[in-house]
């Protein structure tokens, strides 16, 4: 696992951003392993300033999400479908047959969950899975007591996760009640992870993931297993680790 400090939220974006450019210049078919969620907004605005003033080229791009919320159409603003078109899809050129989300209307949500498993392994697996972290410690959807072997999955929103992305939505009672995720093993056979960790209130996730044994009570804990991770984080996100060698 290599630690990357960042000076703050945009620095961090910044960094990554980079991060991913490089991945996309150098590989001749990327599959990237997209996150929705705030912690990267700023990530995909640089991407969207890049594609501009630098020209770098999606064409042979493949993205796959990690997750989609169960009940809400495409066009949805609340979708993350529709979050990916307006932060990042529209606007760099990567074909829409390219672009991947679980689909959070699919009649029969089990073997959507199937289809979506076998879609990744038809790309050829995921080159870099971008991630964020949520208080609790989730990774995609996959909250506290989800199995490490869990695949792509139906799950039930907790309370406390509803209620923190009740922000974009009109009220709390708007917020649906599933959602379909990646699971952890399916994260972990991404060859690459790239995890965002940014501001003090993610100061004592990141520090218990960093000290902690994995175990299922911490999902990102799993982290811990996995030999390609690559986290960024920013100086306030980081300020409650204590073992600062780790630390680039
Ligand atoms: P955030 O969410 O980026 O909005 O903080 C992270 C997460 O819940 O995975």
């Amino acid at each position: 696992m290599k630690i990357i400090e960042a000076e703050h939220y945009q620095d961090m974006s910044e960094k990554a951003a980079r991060f991913i450019i490089e991945k996309v210049n150098g590989l001749s078919a990327p599959v990237l392993g997209l996150a929705t969620g705030g912690t990267p907004l700023g990530t995909y605005k640089c991407l969207r300033e890049d594609h501009l003033s630098h020209k770098t080229a999606y064409q042979h791009v493949y993205t796959v999400n990690l997750d989609e919320y169960v009940g809400l159409a495409p066009y949805d603003e609340n979708s993350y479908t529709f979050y990916m078109k307006k932060h990042l899809f529209h606007h760099i050129g990567i074909p829409s047959s390219h672009t991947y989300l679980p689909n959070g209307m699919a009649a029969d949500l089990t073997a959507e969950c199937e289809r979506y498993e076998a879609l990744i392994e038809r790309l050829g697996g995921v080159d870099l899975q971008l991630l964020g972290l949520g208080l609790n410690g989730h990774i995609g959807f996959n909250e506290p007591g989800t199995p490490f072997s869990s695949k792509t999955h139906v799950v039930e929103l907790t309370e406390s996760t509803r209620k923190a992305n009740a922000r974009y939505f009109d009220s709390l009672s708007s917020v649906p009640t599933k959602a379909v995720t990646m699971g952890i093993s399916t994260i972990m056979k991404s060859k690459q992870i790239l995890l965002l960790v940014s501001g003090a209130n993610k100061a004592g996730i990141l520090a218990r993931l960093l000290s902690e044994e994995p175990h299922e009570g911490t999902p990102a804990s799993v982290l811990n297993m996995h030999e390609n991770v690559v986290i960024i984080a920013d100086r306030d996100a980081l300020s409650a680790v204590k073992e600062r060698s780790m630390i680039f």
